[in-house]
């Protein structure tokens, strides 16, 4: 790159109105903490106003002309949704209050019709307890078994293991595509063959990878998909599954309610078609309309102009951070053949993450510590905590460098004073 060119996160950050906060009245806030929740540009925030000021009414109820707009816009966003991930048909979008719920709608509704005692559902050591607990909640009532892969000395999943654990009594799979701890990108297309090769099903949790690099379900060919609106530029409260049309029709509904019925007698009710068998109750409709937004923001920068972005920003992160004495990263280092997250967890022996936190927090720099909701892989490191620095395509070199200045000297601070 030129010196004079823009970089994206030139072109972009003038569209996030919260980045541009001042710190002390003084210098911008850093803001490291992408993979918590991205940030969100003002045509987002635009777009849940205007819903509210202009077409707030309820979807699929009301004849009226304000249910009929708001209906129409809430379907729209489950279209830009189908055509983000490349889905065959927007009606297998089903939309969820996030991630989570979309994994507990596979685990309750999928998995306790299909699972019977015996049967195996493969998961990673590296899951977000999103990706953990709605299976052990499940094996507990269905007698399935858990299995878990491991992870190599790099801090990528250990696929020899994958193999070594997979057989013909794995009904699922279900796998982060990129750790929001380590970081590493695991390698769906060639896991899907495994597992399709033994009869099972493969879900992948894309919360970390959909804001960061093109996903099509058709192309890595899995059957479940769940992501999450406030990683994506979007609002929080709106999350969505994508499911292959054939198993969504075999699985029965997730909640009971309004709206995902087809005829309700006291005695016995029937179930309305695609999606809205799975979507019980009032949606939160302004969220999915800004999510749509969020959706077409990203696609108009573009998600391989953005991975390109971010392969430098995390590079130089990376460096900046192992010319750091004392800070050990987990997870595989960015190599140039290779995804990778756009973020880098770490810690310093002797210092609590919770400290180098605070530290940063109070000259304005922002990241995440603690166990990031994944408990295991930390207990595997033999560790309880960590720092985590996350980056996104508004991120630029300088708030790296300046992050690694602060941190080193919070380091040399409470060395000093430990
Ligand atoms: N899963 C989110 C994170 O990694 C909240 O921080």
């Amino acid at each position: 790159m030129k010196n004079d060119e823009k970089t994206i996160a030139d072109l972009t950050r003038g569209d996030f109105p919260i980045l541009s906060q001042k710190f002390d009245n003084e210098k911008s806030i850093i803001y490291l903490d992408h993979a918590a929740t991205s940030q969100k540009p003002i045509k987002v925030i635009e777009a849940l106003t205007n819903y509210y000021s202009e077409n707030n009414a309820n979807v699929h109820r009301g004849a009226h002309e304000l249910s009929r707009r708001a209906t129409d816009a809430f379907e729209q966003a489950r279209e830009i949704t189908s055509k983000f991930i490349n889905a065959p048909e927007s009606k297998e979008i089903i939309f969820t209050r996030n991630a989570t719920e979309a994994i507990n709608l596979v685990a309750r509704s999928w998995g306790e019709s299909k699972l019977k005692p015996g049967d195996e559902v493969l998961l990673s050591v590296m899951e977000h307890h999103s990706n953990l607990i709605p299976w052990q909640l499940i094996a507990e009532r269905t007698g399935c078994i858990l299995k878990y892969v491991g992870i190599n000395q790099d801090g990528e999943l250990d696929i020899e293991d994958l193999k070594q654990k997979i057989s013909k009594k794995t009904r699922l799979l279900s796998i982060v595509h990129i750790s929001n701890t380590l970081g590493c990108c695991n390698p769906i297309k060639e896991i899907a063959k495994i597992v399709h090769n033994v009869g099972g099903l493969i879900l992948v949790d894309a919360c970390q990878s959909l804001a960061h690099q093109k996903i099509d379900v058709q192309d890595l060919k899995i059957d479940f998909l769940a992501g999450s609106s406030h990683k994506l530029c979007g609002p929080t409260g709106i999350g969505f599954l994508w499911a292959r049309e054939d198993l969504l029709n075999q699985m029965p509904p997730f909640l009971g309610g309004g709206e995902m019925i087809q005829d309700v007698s006291l005695e016995k009710s029937s179930w309305a078609d695609l999606p809205h068998k799975f979507e019980a109750g009032t949606p939160a409709i302004g969220e999915a309309i800004a999510m749509g937004k969020a959706l077409q923001y990203l696609q108009s920068i573009g998600l391989n102009q953005i991975q390109t972005w971010e392969r430098v920003l995390t590079k130089h992160l990376w460096g900046k951070l192992s010319d750091i004495d004392g800070v050990k990263i987990i997870g595989p280092k960015p190599k140039k053949e290779k995804s990778r997250g756009a973020l880098a967890t770490f810690y310093i022996p002797g210092i609590h993450a919770n400290d180098i936190s605070a530290l940063l927090d109070s000259s304005g720099i922002y990241i995440r510590s603690g166990h990031h909701c994944c408990q295991p892989l930390h207990k595997l490191y033999g560790i309880k905590a960590s720092a985590r620095a996350s980056l996104s395509f508004t991120s630029t070199i300088e708030e790296i460098n300046e992050f690694a200045k602060e941190l080193s000297s919070c380091i040399n601070f409470l060395k000093e004073n430990s």
